[in-house]
């Protein structure tokens, strides 16, 4: 079912979804009815996010969560636990696990900022597992989870249904919605931006007009499938930044029929409709927004999912790879697959870096060499995909992401020994 924004209407068995009514006293096959909210419900129209849900069981009936500690390395804004440092980081990627763990327990937390006390604010994880969630399922009271897989697929089985994603895709995983990770393929690895605050959508198009860039009917929501099963299953919780386990005697996934806005999504990469320059200069990197998490402050993003694509350069007269600059916004980026055309070396498949607000960066010495030398024909950019997670406020590294033998002690080489200008004297 596609439609990002859409109202969608679905039942795994016929005759399960109440017509008329979100919750007619006679609910079809004695299903209980719940209503899952994504904003207030005095938000405005144009912002309600809903959905009525039609189960076997009250989700409501559960005994006490009790706080689990199995993952150590996840970490929740705020985040002060080391000094921020101004310099530029990098990374290489997670090792695959030796051993086996999945994917609740695979989530390492590299860095965020704001409060989810207040609701401010985004996290940067990354994740590493090789065991599926054997009857066991999460849930993030925090905040929404745009999960960025990097190698193998994940099955993701949702309360309102499943949705599967591999590399050059991703899904939006929202607020309290429950959900279990199996995997198809063995290992995994990937990211995942965990937004606390208001929740991502599209970006509006302005001059561009009303098609471009992703589009509203390529956001992929599950039809409704439920479990019958009657066996033991740990639901874990993230909630305040702490994780809670309890202990149910079903599937949580038990939801027959549901209606409304609220939704899960999954999103193919490869349908982005990359608008570009096709005279000269290079545009500023929003050009390529999939998804933005706005802020209070118009034009601000709390964070911007932005990816660089496979794509035609084509701009005169212009140093195509990105321009050296200084950003008022921190930006974290990975690569999914290939190599970014501002990175001769360094930057590889599943790795990061960030570089935070106002830290001098740009192309490296072989990239700027490249650029102002190229000849400038018509080039096509192919088999790669790096994206970028970019907030206002300064993303913040965890004590892990700034100890951890994979931080490259020595990036900031890679913009030394650039010749200095000579200008007439
Ligand atoms: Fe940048």
């Amino acid at each position: 079912m596609p439609g990002f924004g859409n109202h969608f209407s679905t039942e795994a068995i016929l005759g399960a979804l109440p017509i008329g009514r979100n919750s007619p006293q006679h609910v079809p096959f004695g299903l209980y009815t719940e209503q899952l909210s994504g904003t207030a419900f005095t938000a405005p129209r144009t912002e309600s996010r809903r959905s009525w849900l039609y189960r076997l069981r009250p989700t409501a009936s559960h005994a006490p969560f009790r706080p689990y500690d199995r993952n150590l390395l996840i970490r929740t804004a705020p985040f002060d636990e080391v000094p921020p440092t101004p310099n530029r980081l990098r990374w290489d990627p997670l090792p695959l696990p030796a051993g086996p763990i999945d994917f609740i327990d695979g989530l390492i937390t590299f860095g965020g900022n704001g409060d989810v006390a207040s609701a401010t604010g985004m996290a940067v994880h990354l994740y590493a597992a090789n065991r599926s969630m054997d009857r066991r399922a999460f849930m993030n009271a925090d905040g929404e989870l745009l999960i960025v897989p990097q190698q193998g697929r994940l099955l993701i089985t949702t309360e309102l249904g499943p949705l599967e994603v591999g590399p050059l895709e991703i899904a939006l995983i929202p607020r309290g919605l429950r959900f279990s990770v199996d995997l198809p393929d063995g290992t995994v690895r990937g990211y995942i931006c965990e937004n606390y605050g208001i929740p991502f959508r599209l970006p509006d198009l302005g001059p561009i007009g009303s098609n471009g860039l992703a589009s509203p009917r390529d956001f992929e929501a599950p039809a409704a499938a439920y479990e019958d099963r009657d066996e033991p299953t740990e639901l874990v919780q993230k909630f305040q930044g702490r994780l809670w386990s309890t202990m149910l005697d079903h599937s949580p996934f038990d939801v027959v029929a549901w209606h409304g806005n609220l939704a899960p999504f999954r999103y193919d990469l490869r349908r982005f409709n990359t608008i570009n320059t096709v005279s000269f200069d290079h545009p500023d990197p929003s050009i390529f927004t999939v998804l933005t998490a706005p802020s209070e402050i118009a034009g601000a993003a709390n964070c911007d999912f932005v990816i660089f694509p496979p794509r035609w350069m084509v701009a005169e007269a212009t140093f195509r790879p990105p321009w050296f600059h200084r950003n008022v916004m921190s930006e974290y980026m990975g690569l999914i697959l290939g190599s970014y055309d501002a990175k001769a070396a360094g930057f590889v498949p599943g790795g990061g870096s960030l570089h935070n607000q106002m830290s001098g960066h740009g192309p490296d010495r072989v990239s700027y060499q490249t650029g102002i030398t190229a000849d400038l024909q018509p080039q096509r950019i192919d088999d790669m995909m790096a994206f970028m997670f970019e907030s206002r406020l300064v993303i913040r590294p965890t004590r892990f992401a700034t100890e951890t033998p994979l931080a490259q002690s020595d990036y900031d080489v890679c913009w030394v020994g650039f010749p200095k200008a000579e200008v007439p004297a």
